[in-house]
C-alpha cells in the first residue's frame, strides 16, 4: 500500500509538475553546489571571482601567480588553447578551491568563418539563418576553449555616423527583438553544458546606439517611454529567451552612467524581468565613471558600480582593490558580493566547467568547414540589398565582358568588417578571386584604380576609363573599409570616402556603358549623389569570408537579391536621425513638400507651409526602412481582415495575397506595420510588428496572414503601466515601410 502511494504521488507529481523535467532537477542541484562552494570561500575568492582580465601577449609570472591565488573568474582575448589550458590547470589544480576560470572573446560575426556584419545580417530578415550562422560561430569558437562571447549587440541604431551602427541589427525594436534572440539561442545552443555552446550576453545595456551626433561613448537623453518602448524590448525578448549575460555601456543615459544605474540593473533587469544571469560591466567602465564625473576615484567607482549590480568588472579592476575595504566600512554589504559571486558560479556550473574544465587541442578540421563556407555564402547572399536595377541591367549575362573596378573588389582583409579577431584574410573569398576561381568562364578585366576607398589619387582613372570602354559592362567595388566603422569609428561625413564618387561618376560619362555599382560598407552611406550615375546599385553591408562568391551569385542571377534595409538610408547626413517609426507631429509634412527652388525671391515670413520637413532635403529617406528589390516582381492584393472590431482576448487575423508576377523565382519579405492612431501618449506612425520571408516560383500566389492580439498593441503608457488602450488603429501589410495596403480597426476595451 505504502509503495502504492508513493507511485501515485510520483504520478500525480508528473501530473502536476509537466515542466519538472531533468532541467529544474539538475537547476535545484546546481544551486546546492553554488552555496556549497559559496560557503567555502573567503572574501578576497569572491572579490577574485568579480574580476575579469586581459591577460597580454606574454603571460607573466605575476599573472600567474594572480590566477593561483583566486583573484582572477575570468579572462578575456586568449585564444590560444594551450595557454588556456595552461592556465586553467593553475585555477582548477593550484588554486584553493578550483574553480575554472571563464574564458571570453568578442565572437561578434563568425569566428574564422566570418559571416556579414550583424546590420548584414540583420538584412537577411532571417532568424533562422541567424541562427545557424551563430551555431557555427559557437562551434569554431569552442574548438580553442571559448566559452562566453560578448554578443549579440542589441542596441538600436539610428545614426549612421555612428561606427557601431555595423554591430547592431538597425533601427527597429521589433526586428532587433527577434534576430537577437535567434543569434542568442545559436551561441548558446539546446543546452549550455554542451561542449560546444557559448554563453551570449546581450550589450550593451542601454541606449549606447543613441550616442548624441553618433559619436561614439557620447551621452544619451532617452527618456522613459522612449526607453521602454524602443531600446529596452528587444533586452527583454532576448533575457526571456535564455540569454546568459549582459553587458552593461559605457554611455550615461540622462546623467546616469550605465554601469552605476541601480534602477536599470534591479528594478527594470532583476525585479520586473526577473533576469536570472550575470552582469559584466563593458571594458573599463566601472573605472570610467570617474572621467564621467559620477565618481572621485576608483574606490567610489567600485562603490556606485556593486551597489548598482554590476557583477563582473571588465579589465579596471576596482573590484579587487576596493571592494574589500567598502565592505569593512559597511557601504557595500556582503551580501551584494554574494549574490554577485553566486550569478558568476552558477553560470560556470551551467557551462560544465567544472566537469570540463579543458579543451582538447582544437584538431581545426571545423574552422572553415565547407558546410560553414556554405552558410557564409548563404547568408552573405541573403543580406545583400539590391536598391537600384534601371532596365533590368541585372542580373548579367555571364557571357559579357565585364570591367571589373574599384578597391573594394579584391580587399580580402576590409570584406570581413569589423570586430574580426580570428577570422583571417587568407580564407577570403573576394569578387575577384571569385572570377579567377569558381567563375574562371567568365571573360574580366580588373582595374582597382584607387588603393582604398579613402584614396584620393586619380591617377588611374584613364586606365579604368580603358577598361570599361573595351568591356560590355563595368562593376565598379566601391564602400568603405572595414576600420572605418565600428567601435570609436564615428564619422560626421558619410559619403563615399575619397574619390570613389568622381571616380563612378567619370566612368558613367566618359564611357556610357552600363554601369553596375557594388557597394561594400560598414553602415548605411549618403549615396544619393552616386545613383545617377549607376544603373544597378547592389548594396552588402561587410559581407564577410564568402562575399565574393555571394556576390557573383547575385550579379549573374544564380539567387535573386531578397535583403531588406534593416534601417533607414538618409540622403544626407543632415537628416539623420530618420527613422521609419517617428511620431506624427502636429504639423506632418504633406506626402509632396515643395523644394528651396519654389520660394520666391524676397518672400516674406511663409512660402511652403509651415510643416515639417528639410527645405533642402524633404522629409522622405533615399531610402525607407524595410526596402529591398528583386530581379522579379511581387504584386500584393486583397487585403483582408478577420474583424475590424477587436475586444481583450481577440485575435484578428490580417492576411494578403502575394504573387510573383515575373519571370524569376525568388524571396519576399512580406511586412506587417501597426499605427496606433490616438493614445496616451503620442505614439510611432507605424510600427513593424511582423514579417514573413517568402519563396514564390514565377506566377505562383499565395496567402500571408498574420495573427494580432493585446501584445502588438501595447506599449509602455502615460500612467507608467504596460497595455493597449482602446481607438483606432492601422494596419499595412507591405513590402517595406513606405508602401502596403492598409485597413483599419478599432479596439473595445
Ligand atoms: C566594447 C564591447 C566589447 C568589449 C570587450 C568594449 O570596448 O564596447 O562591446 O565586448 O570591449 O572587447
Ligand atoms: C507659429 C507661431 C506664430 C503663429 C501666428 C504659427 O505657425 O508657429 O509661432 O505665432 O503661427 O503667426
Amino acid at each position: 500500500m505504502r509503495k502504492n502511494l508513493s507511485l501515485l504521488v510520483l504520478f500525480i507529481a508528473l501530473i502536476e509538475f509537466p515542466t519538472w523535467s531533468a532541467t529544474a532537477f539538475e537547476d535545484e542541484k546546481t544551486e546546492r553546489k553554488v552555496e556549497q562552494l559559496l560557503q567555502k570561500m573567503t572574501l578576497e575568492e569572491k572579490l577574485g571571482q568579480m574580476n575579469q582580465l586581459n591577460p597580454h601577449r606574454v603571460i607573466s609570472k605575476d599573472f600567474v601567480e594572480r590566477i593561483r591565488r583566486g583573484e582572477v573568474g575570468s579572462l578575456l582575448n586568449i585564444v590560444d588553447t594551450e595557454s588556456i589550458n595552461k592556465l586553467q590547470k593553475v585555477a582548477v589544480e593550484e588554486s584553493r578551491l578550483g574553480i575554472p576560470l571563464l574564458i571570453a572573446r568578442d565572437v561578434i560575426h563568425g569566428f574564422k568563418t566570418i559571416f556579414p556584419i550583424p546590420l548584414g545580417q540583420a538584412a537577411s530578415f532571417k532568424p533562422e539563418l541567424i541562427k545557424t550562422a551563430a551555431r557555427v560561430a559557437a562551434t569554431e569558437a569552442t574548438e580553442t576553449g571559448i566559452r562566453w562571447t560578448f554578443a549579440p549587440m542589441l542596441d538600436i541604431a539610428r545614426d549612421a555616423r555612428w561606427g557601431r551602427i555595423a554591430e547592431s541589427f538597425g533601427e527597429d525594436p521589433y526586428l532587433v527583438g527577434v534576430l537577437g534572440k535567434a543569434m542568442v539561442k545559436g551561441f548558446q545552443g539546446d543546452n549550455l553544458a554542451n561542449t560546444n555552446s557559448v554563453a551570449a550576453c546581450v550589450k550593451h545595456f542601454i541606449g549606447y546606439g543613441a550616442a548624441e551626433g553618433g559619436r561614439d561613448y557620447n551621452s544619451t537623453y532617452i527618456p522613459t517611454h522612449l526607453l521602454k518602448n524602443v531600446y529596452l524590448p528587444p533586452f527583454h525578448e532576448s533575457i526571456q529567451a535564455g540569454a546568459a549575460t549582459l553587458m552593461t555601456a559605457f554611455n550615461d543615459n540622462d546623467g546616469i552612467p550605465c554601469s552605476g544605474n541601480s534602477y536599470l540593473l534591479k528594478d527594470v533587469l532583476r525585479k520586473e524581468w526577473n533576469f536570472k544571469g550575470m552582469i559584466v560591466s563593458d571594458w573599463t567602465s566601472v573605472s570610467e565613471m570617474i572621467p564621467h564625473g559620477f565618481a572621485a576615484n576608483e574606490k567610489e567607482a567600485a562603490r556606485i558600480a556593486a551597489n548598482a549590480g554590476v557583477e563582473m568588472e571588465m579589465v579596471s579592476e576596482t573590484y579587487i582593490t576596493h571592494l574589500k575595504e567598502l565592505i569593512m566600512e559597511g557601504v557595500v554589504k556582503e551580501e551584494v558580493v554574494d549574490e554577485a559571486v553566486r550569478n558568476i558560479l552558477r553560470l560556470k556550473f551551467r557551462l560544465g566547467l567544472f566537469k570540463n574544465p579543458y579543451t582538447d587541442l582544437p584538431s581545426k578540421t571545423c574552422f572553415y568547414a565547407s558546410s560553414h563556407l556554405e552558410i557564409a555564402r548563404e547568408i552573405a547572399a541573403e543580406s545583400a540589398i539590391l536598391l537600384k536595377n534601371s532596365n533590368e541591367i541585372l542580373p548579367l549575362s555571364r557571357k559579357l565582358e565585364i570591367a571589373v573596378i574599384g578597391p573594394m573588389a579584391h580587399a580580402p582583409h576590409d570584406q570581413m568588417g569589423t570586430w574580426v579577431f580570428d577570422g583571417e584574410q587568407e580564407h577570403t573569398v573576394t569578387p575577384l578571386d571569385a572570377l579567377k576561381g569558381e567563375f574562371s568562364d567568365v571573360s574580366f578585366r580588373f582595374e582597382p584604380t584607387l588603393i582604398c576607398s579613402r584614396d584620393t589619387n586619380k591617377i588611374n582613372f584613364q586606365k579604368a576609363i580603358k577598361a570599361v570602354s573595351k568591356s560590355d559592362v563595368a562593376v565598379l567595388f566601391l564602400g568603405e573599409e572595414s576600420i572605418l566603422s565600428g567601435e570609436a569609428h564615428a564619422l560626421s561625413n558619410i559619403n563615399l570616402m575619397g574619390v570613389q564618387s568622381e571616380l563612378l561618376k567619370t566612368i558613367k560619362e566618359k564611357t556610357g556603358k552600363p554601369v553596375v555599382l557594388v557597394i561594400m560598407a560598414g553602415r548605411p552611406l549618403t549615396i544619393e549623389r552616386d545613383l545617377p550615375y549607376a544603373d544597378a546599385v547592389l548594396y552588402n553591408f561587410h559581407p564577410g569570408t564568402m562575399g565574393g562568391p555571394a556576390i557573383w551569385d547575385l550579379l549573374f542571377g544564380k539567387t535573386n537579391p531578397s535583403g531588406n534595409l534593416p534601417v533607414t538610408f538618409v540622403k544626407e547626413t543632415g537628416q539623420i536621425p530618420m527613422y521609419y517609426n517617428h511620431t506624427n507631429t502636429g504639423r506632418p509634412a504633406p506626402d509632396k513638400v515643395g523644394s528651396i527652388n519654389e520660394i520666391p525671391l524676397g518672400q516674406k515670413q511663409s512660402s511652403l507651409g509651415n510643416t515639417s520637413f528639410y527645405l533642402d532635403s524633404g522629409n522622405q529617406p533615399l531610402f525607407p526602412f524595410g526596402f529591398g528589390l528583386s530581379y522579379t516582381d511581387f504584386e500584393y492584393s486583397e487585403l483582408e481582415i478577420s474583424d475590424d472590431r477587436m475586444k481583450a482576448g481577440d485575435t484578428i487575423r490580417v492576411s494578403i495575397k502575394v504573387k510573383n508576377k515575373g519571370r524569376m523565382s525568388g524571396a519576399e519579405t512580406v511586412q506587417l506595420y501597426i499605427g496606433d492612431k490616438t493614445a496616451s501618449i503620442t505614439r510611432p506612425v507605424k510600427e513593424l510588428k511582423g514579417f514573413k520571408k517568402i519563396y514564390l516560383n514565377p506566377g505562383e500566389k499565395t496567402n500571408v496572414s498574420f495573427a494580432i492580439t493585446l501584445k502588438e498593441l501595447s506599449f509602455y503608457r502615460h500612467d507608467s503601466t504596460w497595455g493597449a488602450e482602446p481607438g483606432i488603429f492601422n494596419v499595412w501589410i507591405g513590402p517595406d515601410s513606405e508602401q502596403g495596403l492598409r485597413k483599419q480597426f478599432s479596439l473595445y476595451l
